[in-house]
């Protein structure tokens, strides 16, 4: 059943998707060659704390950590750690921040130090297509419309779009209906009114979509064929003025 906000709840998802972007705006500044990513978790977790928010992932089906920090072939659920960031990695930062019992979530995939051009061209196209996808989540149009528009900017590039993990409605849960995903017909699925909110989030990879969680700490997708993945998301919520995205940051 998918739950639509009042302008009051969306209130509410804006304040905790601007402490979301806030951090991610601060792990940009942070993730140079040197860092490992236990120190960028441990970073993003001491900000959200200092502004009264939670982490959200943290403790979520025994997810250890506040972000995902997930690393060139690594799709999503990269766990942080000791791992070093080297110059050419790129990393996805994925988090979900809770104040007052609301949920904002984003995602952006920063480059560290001096990155491939073709990879920074997967970046670039990750992120438009993310735009091209919150074009479409206006009222009268359906779901479909999102996923296709996603998917047909980042495959006109020869990328694969994963389609094991999905977008998903957001609110007093960090996971709610619909499932949003990053494929599919236009015209099809649940049509889209004023009030849902949604995490769009394509996942983009330079090779294959196809992905494999095989490792030992049984959190970790990564590409199947081990080419480099990019992942970006926005909350947004639909209005009748057309998509607001609710997690911006102060100031970049
Ligand atoms: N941010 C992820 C999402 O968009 C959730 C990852 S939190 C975890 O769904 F606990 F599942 F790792
Ligand atoms: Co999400």
């Amino acid at each position: 059943m998918i739950i639509l906000k009042s302008k009051r709840e969306i209130e509410y998802i804006r304040a905790a998707g601007r402490i979301t972007a806030n951090a991610l705006v601060l792990m940009k500044k942070l993730a140079k060659p040197g860092i490992t990513t236990g120190e960028l978790d441990q970073r993003c977790e001491e900000y959200i704390r200092s502004c009264g928010a939670f982490p959200s992932c943290k403790g979520y089906y025994g997810y250890p950590a506040t972000i995902c920090a997930s690393v060139n072939d690594e799709v999503v659920h990269g766990i942080p750690g000791r791992r070093k960031l080297k110059d050419g990695d790129i990393i996805s930062v994925d988090l979900v921040v809770n104040k007052d019992g609301y949920h904002g979530d984003s995602t952006v995939t920063i480059p560290v130090g001096h990155v491939d051009a073709a990879v920074m061209q997967l970046i670039k196209v990750t992120e438009a297509s993310l735009y091209k996808g919150i074009e479409q989540a206006v009222p009268g149009n359906y779901l479909g419309d999102i996923g296709h528009a996603v998917q047909a900017y980042a495959e006109s590039f020869g990328y694969g779009v994963v389609r094991d993990y999905v977008g998903h409605g957001i609110g007093t849960d960090m996971h709610e209906d619909p499932e949003v995903p990053n494929y599919g017909l236009a015209g099809h699925g649940e049509l889209l009114e004023s009030g849902m909110v949604l995490a769009i989030e394509p996942m983009i990879n330079m090779g294959t979509e196809k992905v494999v969680q095989n490792n030992k700490n049984g959190w970790t997708v990564v590409t199947r064929d081990g080419k480099p993945a990019a992942h970006f998301e926005h909350t947004i919520a639909i209005t009748d003025n057309g998509p607001e995205i609710l997690t911006l940051p102060d100031e970049e």
